[in-house]
């Protein structure tokens, strides 16, 4: 297995480009089993989750072409189960419960079962899925779900879940009358699906605040649509300004996606320069400790918690970051603390006690973010680094050790 190696110390200068955002192009890929027809979809990243989704859909019959841009036809659905062996790979393979029940009557669709993060239920999706009139039963490990013809409800999600908003809100477009979401998750991911559902016909108000109201129609047509930038990528590459005191523009993202992260990096003393479409960030002298506390959008992002973390590990003076979001998403703690890091934690919470220096060391990617975090780490550390399980990383940023490479660098892939 391939290994990343980061020999630290260098500032990052110069600019990079932002990819199109992983959590926003899997339930829009997703959303094409509501058509029948050619949809075109820009912005598309070349991450292995991606792929996967491409092979999920390939499975369902769908049929796909191109790179970056991509064009996708579901006329012909010739299966409606989403196979353990793809769903393990990738849990926001759930995603097409919800279009394959609304298009085809049923959906046979493996549980995702949980991940390094946590037990990540998915219970929301089905319950929300009985309420607009599915029959669901779990059964050998797999959800199925029937229904004639979905019909609109009223349903309260417990918890504001991202995918189960997004699974439902596809769902409800084909339902008959109208359906009401309320507690619906908030993120600009949400907002570009419900934009590329409505290009698509559906009758949507409200996505992007926590009330979205969906008129279901008979039939929808396809569409054309762009992929929002990747705020966690631009976000990831903002702290590596930080974290090695470099002097970064960010081209390509939406700094408005940005504003909890922004605002953080600024009360720990980064200047960060906002235009419509770019970011200028500069992290010289060393940082201030800052709290951070992660919630559901417009609340500082969970997928940024550890990439802050790395940075609050070489700030002045101590900070308490929790997160709520996740219950076991602190992996990357005893690898950072294998670099030298001070890290305590107590129950959701971790209290950072900045050093002065972080020490190269062999570490292990257990998650996407986790992943993201160690090379950010490394990248400020005296000495090299060797990341191990670095496919962890290839599913969320887009040849991230090319992008980080480019602005100065020193890190490299090398064959495992
Ligand atoms: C999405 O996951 C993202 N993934 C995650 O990004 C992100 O961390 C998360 O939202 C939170 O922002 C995609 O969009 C593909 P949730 P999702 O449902 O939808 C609980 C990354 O690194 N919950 O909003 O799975 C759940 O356990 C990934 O790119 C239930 O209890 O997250 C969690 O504690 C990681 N029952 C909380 O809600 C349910 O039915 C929020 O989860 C659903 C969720």
């Amino acid at each position: 297995m391939d290994k990343i190696v980061i020999v630290g110390g260098e500032r990052l200068r110069g600019d990079v480009r932002i990819s199109g955002a992983k959590n926003a192009a899997l339930p829009i890929l997703a959303s094409a089993l509501l058509v029948g027809g050619w949809n075109t979809f820009h912005n598309i990243p070349d991450l292995v989750d991606i792929k996967t989704i491409r092979k999920l859909l390939n499975s369902l019959g769908v049929e796909i072409e191109g790179q970056g841009t991509l064009r996708v036809n579901a006329s012909v659905i010739t299966s409606c189960e989403a196979s353990y062996d793809l769903v393990r790979t990738m849990r926001a393979s759930i995603l097409v419960l919800g279009p394959l029940v609304a298009r085809v009557g049923e959906a046979r669709v493996s549980l995702p079962g949980g991940c390094a993060i946590g037990a990540r239920p998915v219970n929301l999706h089905i319950k929300a899925l009985q309420a607009l009139g599915a029959e669901v039963t779990l059964k050998d490990g797999y959800v199925e779900a029937k229904a004639a013809r979905l019909k609109g409800a009223e349903i309260y999600f417990d918890i504001s879940t991202v995918t189960g908003t997004e699974n439902i809100m596809m769902a409800a477009t084909l339902a008959e009358g109208k359906t009401l979401l309320k507690n619906a998750a908030r993120e600009p991911e949400i907002v570009n699906l419900a934009e590329v559902l409505i290009g698509m016909g559906a009758r949507i108000s409200g996505a992007g605040s926590d009330v979205i109201t969906i008129e279901g129609v008979e039939r929808l047509h396809p569409a054309e649509a762009a992929v929002i930038p990747d705020r966690i990528e631009a976000g990831t590459f903002l702290i590596a300004a930080g974290i090695t005191g470099g002097d970064v523009r960010i081209l390509g993202c939406n700094p408005l996606h940005l504003d909890a992260l922004i605002a953080k990096l600024r009360d720990a003393g980064m200047r960060i320069d906002v235009a419509e479409d770019s970011l200028r960030a500069a992290g010289g002298g060393s940082l201030r400790s800052v709290d951070v506390k992660t919630l559901p959008y417009p609340g500082f992002p969970t997928d940024l918690q550890a990439q802050i973390m790395a940075l609050m590990a070489v700030a002045k003076g101590r900070s308490v970051i929790t997160e709520t979001v996740f219950e076991n998403r602190f992996m990357h703690v005893s690898e950072m603390i294998r670099m030298g890091a001070d890290i305590v934690i107590q129950g959701k919470s971790a209290l950072v006690r900045g050093v002065s220096k972080l020490h190269g060391a062999p570490v292990m990617a257990t998650d996407l973010r986790a992943s993201a975090s160690l090379i950010l780490a490394g990248l400020a550390a005296e000495g090299t680094t060797v990341l191990s399980r670095v496919y962890h990383i290839d599913r969320g940023y887009q040849q991230i050790e090319k992008k980080l490479s480019a602005l100065g660098g020193d890190i490299r892939r090398v064959a495992g």
